[in-house]
């Protein structure tokens, strides 16, 4: 499926053109939570809001975070700056950040239907998102390619259930087991809303679309279709309505062999995986299917030096017969040296 590389016609955004299918010479880079703690200059401009959400919220503030990765080490996409539990927030459970513990929302009552809800998310309150897409777009290197995200209807769900983080995500899948019917609702409600959410994000100004499901780990082999692979096919196909074309890339994190039903039943244009898949299987079983985006172990770049470079280069060969996305098999943690960032990137970029 993949094109050959065509250097007498050099690609605008090689990202982009890595989503299409063609693949680069050398694979383009970007890396999940590239915008965050890790940099000095995002831990600036965070201790100027006491409150994470109203960060998000802020303009000015969203679009420094977002662009300062990109100045920083010219990655090939920038990722908006918000949070996946913006849509809880703006579908009316009111979401706040402990420091150093994560997320709380006013955990969803089973017996009340989805009744602390709104019918639907409230654009208004997302606004603040969709100007400063605006103002990335702008200020972006035209050959850097802009993603906006959304999380997955189950991972969203599981911190609307619980209220914040929990270990295994046991009450949502407890909820799966006794209120099966509720929780469809609640799964539609976050697809009509994502949706529009999304759409709101392309007609800002958007390039592709990345959906996050962090815990596709916590379901079981029949569950995984119901819960995970349906909603966010009925999302790709919901925004191509509106948008055809639209480009979208599905991280099922945690998810083994189900990543196979990410590449295959979803509609998405290219499949992220996690560290722990092996990147042999994906080259043989994803990458003919779909460009694979992955999969170094983010501790292998806090960790650094010789064995660095070993991984990134083992990740490029093993991937470097179709297309591939650069990137870590989940979030860059705090404690990255950036020494190791900048020793990362050279390597990828040969
Ligand atoms: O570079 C980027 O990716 C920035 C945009 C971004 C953030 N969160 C900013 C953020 C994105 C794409 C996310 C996605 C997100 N948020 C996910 C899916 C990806 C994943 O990591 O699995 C999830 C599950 C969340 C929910 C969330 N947000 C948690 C559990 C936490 C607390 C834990 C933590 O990492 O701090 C957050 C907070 C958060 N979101 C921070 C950032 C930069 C740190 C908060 C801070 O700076 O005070």
């Amino acid at each position: 499926m993949a094109n050959p590389v065509n250097p007498s016609n050099p690609v605008e955004k090689p990202l982009l053109a890595t989503l299409e299918g063609r693949q680069q010479k050398r694979p383009p880079i970007w890396i999940m939570r590239q915008a965050g703690r890790y940099l000095p200059e995002y831990r600036e401009v965070r201790s100027l809001s006491k409150n994470f959400i109203e960060f998000c919220y802020s303009p000015d503030l969203a679009t420094e975070a977002t662009l300062q990765p990109i100045r920083r080490f010219g990655f090939d996409a920038a990722i908006l700056f918000s949070d996946i539990l913006v849509v809880p927030d703006a579908l009316g459970q009111n979401v706040s950040f402990v420091e150093n513990e994560g997320p709380r929302l006013p955990p969803l009552v089973i017996a009340k239907n989805l009744s602390e809800l709104h019918g639907n998310i409230d654009l208004q309150r997302l606004n603040p998102v969709f100007e400063t897409i605006g103002r990335v777009k702008e200020a972006l290197p035209k050959e850097t390619t802009f993603l906006g995200f959304c999380g997955a209807p189950w991972t969203v769900a599981s911190y609307m259930i619980a209220g914040k983080g929990t270990p295994e995500q046991a009450p949502i899948r407890l909820v799966a087991y006794r209120h099966p019917a509720y929780l469809e609702q609640l799964i539609d409600r976050l697809v009509v809303s994502s949706i529009s959410y999304l759409c709101g994000q392309v007609e800002a100004g958007v390039d592709a679309l990345q959906i996050f499901e962090s815990f596709a780990g916590a379901l079981t082999a029949d569950g995984v279709e119901q819960w995970s692979i349906r909603p966010i096919k009925r999302i790709i196909d919901g925004v191509r309505l509106r948008y055809p074309g639209t480009k979208f890339i599905v991280f099922g994190r945690g998810s083994g062999v189900n990543h196979l039903k990410y590449a295959s039943l979803t509609g998405a244009d290219a499949v992220a995986i996690d560290w722990s898949t092996d990147p042999a299987w994906a080259v043989e079983v994803l990458q003919p299917i779909k460009p694979v985006q992955g999969n170094l172990d983010p501790l292998a770049v806090v960790a650094g030096g010789a064995q660095l470079d070993q991984k990134a280069d083992a990740i490029i060969e093993a991937f470097s017969k179709g297309p591939h996305i650069f990137n870590l098999g989940h979030g860059i943690v705090p404690e990255t040296p950036l020494a190791h960032v900048e020793q990362l990137v050279k390597r990828v970029r040969g």
